[in-house]
């Protein structure tokens, strides 16, 4: 009865004296476990935000002029290449030495996307029906090849879709990876509360209605899950970090590695020239000394608009949400809790009323919490930015039609895999738009248009849908494992 007691005070301290009630009136096994649930909560932080939130629109970050970030841009000429072959070839000694962990960020939920279960089970491949798990590890496998490294990879999921992931990657046979060298994270989880008064909200008789804490809750998942003491085990000192939804991404790039470890920085971001000064991604950007990321939705249109003298957008740096981090850097993130700033969202979240029937609401009902990584930048000692050409390496799956989707990957992919093949002499057919045909190539055959040169110079003209893959995967992993 004590406990019952304690919790009680706990409860109506933070102002969540409804819950006394709702645990009076439930059944003995629904009491228990919401019980449990509410003892693992920090009902102090759940507190401290709703006080800040609840009742005010969203604290702007602080005041002061934007402006563009530190940052390598685009070669322009050859005294740019050379900088960048320095760059590449220290990325590439580190990669050598394995220096370096992977991380995927795959927690989220890709509500917009309208596709049920992880994003990374969704089949995106033109010809393959690959899915997005599957190419991210032939990837992975491909890069540790090169590099002849062990480049343990870790992915971040979340209790909603941990379960799921993991049996993917069961299913697949790990794609052909070493199990050993492949960890799930599961980030951590906050509740949801009602957006007009603040009360913690039921999503079942006995059950808080809880969603992903963020991406920003890698760094503690790392942490508490022992997962960096197993990256330092494997020699890793610099993670990178990458988000599922970028088919292009290029791993561990060893030339924005080279940059970032150059730098001495903590935590390095990739960039894109925006295309339009609505394009709905971060910008990256300098407020005093400080690197920063201001989410779309922050950022005024004045200032997302404004140019100077050469008619270049002052805020160009578009964030591809790509990074390094330093493992040490994490460390000192977590040595004292979570050192990040939360966000608020709100969003439409079924509930359970007082009434005992379950609500589905029209409209945007409930507040959610959430960190953001890159909201460890401004913490960082110090961070650079590497421009990087859209064409090559950014082209996420977000958005179930138009800008970000299936469709406009599909498109990108195309033309950057003809564009290789076309450069080592091979003959690609094209529709009528000027379009190349679908053509999918393994990570594993192909990183690179320099690997296409080598391997594929003298192949037959593409006239048709075609996926091209490494001969001995067939017999390694069978075709359906290739698929998945
Ligand atoms: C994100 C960035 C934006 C950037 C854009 C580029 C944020 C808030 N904004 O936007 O600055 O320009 O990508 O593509 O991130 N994830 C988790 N756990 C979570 C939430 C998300 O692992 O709790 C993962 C997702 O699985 C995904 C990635 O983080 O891989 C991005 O999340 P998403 O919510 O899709 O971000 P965007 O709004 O697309």
């Amino acid at each position: 009865m004590g406990g019952n007691r304690q919790l009680a005070d706990r409860l109506a301290a933070a102002g969540q004296g409804h819950l006394i009630e709702v645990l009076a009136h439930a059944t003995p096994a629904d009491a228990a476990a919401l019980t449990a649930q509410l003892d693992e909560l920090d009902l102090e932080l759940i507190a401290r935000l709703v006080g800040q939130f609840v009742g005010h629109d969203e604290v702007a970050s602080a005041a002061g002029p934007l402006a563009p970030p530190n940052a390598v841009p685009l070669a322009r000429g050859p005294a740019d290449e050379v900088r960048d072959r320095t760059a590449r070839a220290a990325g590439e000694a580190a990669l050598r030495a394995g220096h370096v962990g992977l991380v995927l960020l795959a927690g989220g939920q890709g509500t917009r996307l309208g596709f049920n279960g992880p994003k990374g089970n969704f089949p995106f491949g033109p010809v393959t029906g690959m899915t997005l798990f599957a190419h991210h590890a032939a990837k992975v496998a491909a890069v540790r090849t090169r590099y002849d490294a062990d480049l343990p990879w870790c992915i971040l999921t979340s209790p909603a879709n941990d379960a799921v992931t993991r049996a993917a990657f069961a299913d697949a046979a790990w794609f052909g990876l070493d199990p050993d060298s492949v960890r799930f994270v599961v980030q951590g989880t906050l509740p949801a509360v009602d957006s007009a008064t603040g009360q913690l909200l039921l999503e079942a008789p006995g059950r808080l209605a809880l969603s992903p804490d963020g991406h920003g809750g890698l760094f503690l998942a790392l942490r508490r899950s022992g997962t960096l003491d197993w990256l330092a085990d494997r020699g890793v000192q610099t993670m990178f970090t990458f988000q599922v939804d970028n088919p292009l991404t290029s791993i561990a790039d060893p030339e924005f590695l080279g940059y970032h470890l150059g730098a001495g920085s903590d935590m390095s971001n990739l960039a894109v020239r925006k295309r339009e000064p609505g394009e709905r991604v971060g910008v990256i950007a300098r407020r005093g000394d400080q690197t920063i990321v201001v989410e779309y939705s922050d950022l005024d249109d004045a200032t997302a608009a404004a140019r100077d003298a050469a008619g270049e957008l002052v805020l160009w740096a578009g964030n591809v949400a790509t990074h390094f981090i330093e493992a040490e850097f994490a460390r000192r993130l977590t040595d004292d809790g979570l050192r990040l700033p939360y966000h608020r969202a709100i969003k439409k979240v079924p509930y359970l009323a007082a009434s005992g029937r379950t609500v589905v609401p029209d409209d945007p009902n409930a507040m959610k919490f959430e960190t953001f990584i890159f909201d460890a930048l401004p913490i960082a000692r110090a961070s650079i930015t590497v421009e990087i050409p859209r064409a090559a390496q950014f082209s996420p799956i977000k958005n179930a039609t138009g800008s970000d989707s299936p469709e406009s990957c599909r498109r990108d992919m195309n033309r950057l895999y003809a564009g290789w093949l076309e450069a080592a002499g091979v003959v690609v057919a094209h529709d009528d738009d000027g379009e190349p045909v679908d053509v999918e190539l393994d990570p594993r055959l192909a990183l690179d248009a320099a690997d296409v040169r080598t391997r594929l110079a003298g192949h037959a003209p593409i006239d048709r849908p075609t996926a091209l893959s490494a001969p001995w995967l067939a017999t390694r992993l069978g075709d359906a494992d290739l698929a998945r």
